[in-house]
């Protein structure tokens, strides 16, 4: 934290900055005790100097989260930037659907995908997810006693099940497997052109795979889509191409990391390990407290569009708007010893998956891929350890999603 006001002995309150950034990849980062201390809503300032408002209560980020009055637009030009590369993006007019846009282009896109993840699709996909697992397991166990969980494990999972969902071909995985990481996992001002050059070959994909599907209808997601919204013109290639973009990006890069983080914590927590390996009846529940303890898609950005008031303070139109996943879920008022993970704790009503009309669409599948993911993990490798300090496992210090690159383990 540093003083931003500048003012050496004067009396003006220090703004702090953020994000800041995590030093073990599931846990707070340094600094946010502080932040936390300043009360539910309070200023920091960003990377570019703008002033912003940081919301940490829980109960205000519900109030904040379904309000019209806060903007998700973010081709406004005074929608704030989190970092740097989000210039870029908005220089070149690309704004992510659904994320990116405010009611009724949102409504009408949100209304259009989310019969794909209703929990009777996710219910019917469960079965494959499992034998997905099994498959991955069979595969590290008779490769030798050690691997990469993220690349042998955690990404795999995600990426097989969400192509088996929108019936984009597994084989092709090469191409967009790595490039859905440089989308949402680069954070520095010079993986800016990086991210945005793996969107765009994504879209390419997509665009040519949308084509093949019109000749060649299949059984996924985007082959309803294109049999039905394209066929009616509902939605043309380029919505459709970017839409199909967002959820396979979406549906590899945020489950992989929960998967990642979430073994970590677990093996820091022996305790908690012992009591779900007792009981697996608790695994769905564990799920929600490590969405909660983890909160991997902490900083949700808005643009305010018109005067809020809430907390006693004045949020003005056109003011940034920052809010903080892990603070809400971490809130002491909302939840009793915060800082403590307790699988048996009722953290349903967390806000990881975020709240309102943006809330995650995908959030049953990945509730789904994590509880058979995990379960099966620990209860196929009894011994199953890290490979290395947890100290020297690298953060991948993004600013859109926290995780990890590698995470070597043991069995
Ligand atoms: C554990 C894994 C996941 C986490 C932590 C997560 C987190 C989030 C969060 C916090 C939001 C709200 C963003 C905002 O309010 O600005 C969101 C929205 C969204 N998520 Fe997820 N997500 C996960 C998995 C998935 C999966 C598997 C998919 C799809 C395959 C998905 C697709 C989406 C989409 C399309 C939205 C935008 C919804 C809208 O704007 O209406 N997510 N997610």
């Amino acid at each position: 934290m540093t003083d931003t006001t500048a003012a050496l002995g004067a009396a003006e309150p220090v703004t702090p900055e953020f994000p800041l950034a995590r030093k073990c990849p599931y846990q707070m980062p340094p600094g946010y005790e502080g932040l936390r201390e300043r009360g539910p809503l309070s200023n920091v300032s960003l990377w570019d100097g703008r002033r912003a408002w940081l919301v940490t209560g829980n109960a205000e980020g519900r109030e904040l989260f379904p309000d019209p009055r806060l903007s998700s637009d973010v081709l406004n030009p005074a929608f704030p930037l989190l970092a740097p590369r989000i210039a870029a993006q908005r220089e070149q007019q690309m704004a992510p659907p659904l994320v990116g846009v405010d009611d009724p282009v949102h409504a009408r896109q949100r209304k259009m995908v989310i019969p794909g993840f209703g929990s009777r699709r996710v219910n019917a996909l469960r079965s494959e997810i499992q034998r997905i697992a099994d498959g991955l397991i069979d595969n590290m166990l008779s490769a030798g006693d050690s691997a990469d969980l993220l690349s042998s494990y955690a990404l795999p999972l995600p990426s097989a099940v969400v192509c088996a969902l929108l019936g984009v071909p597994y084989e092709e995985r090469s191409y967009f497997e790595e490039r859905s990481r440089h989308v949402l996992s680069s954070a520095g001002p010079d993986q800016a052109e990086l991210a945005e050059r793996s969107f765009t070959e994504i879209l390419r994909y997509l665009h040519d795979l949308i084509g093949r599907k019109e000749n060649e209808p299949g059984e996924g997601l985007l082959d309803d889509l294109t049999a039905q919204q394209l066929a009616e013109g509902t939605v043309n290639r380029d919505e459709l191409a970017m839409i199909a973009a967002l959820l396979l990006v979406s549906g590899h890069e945020t489950t992989s990391n929960m998967i990642a983080l979430s073994t970590m914590a677990l093996l820091d927590h022996p305790d908690q390990l012992a009591v779900l390996r007792a009981d697996p009846s608790l695994w769905p529940g564990a799920v929600d407290e490590l969405m909660r303890f983890t909160s991997i898609g902490d900083t949700l950005v808005r643009l305010a569009i018109e005067d809020i008031e809430i907390a006693g303070q004045v949020i003005e139109a056109g003011d940034a708007v920052v809010l903080s996943t892990m603070l809400m879920n971490r809130d002491p008022s909302s939840w009793e010893k915060p800082d403590e993970l307790d699988i048996r704790r009722a953290a349903g009503r967390h806000v990881a998956f975020g709240y309102g009309i943006h809330q995650c669409i995908g959030q049953n599948l990945a509730r789904a891929e994590m509880e058979i993911a995990l379960s099966t993990l620990f209860a196929r490798m009894p011994r199953i350890r890290l490979a290395v300090p947890a100290e020297r496992i690298p953060v991948n210090a993004a600013y859109v999603l926290q995780g990890v690159s590698e995470l070597p383990v043991t069995w």
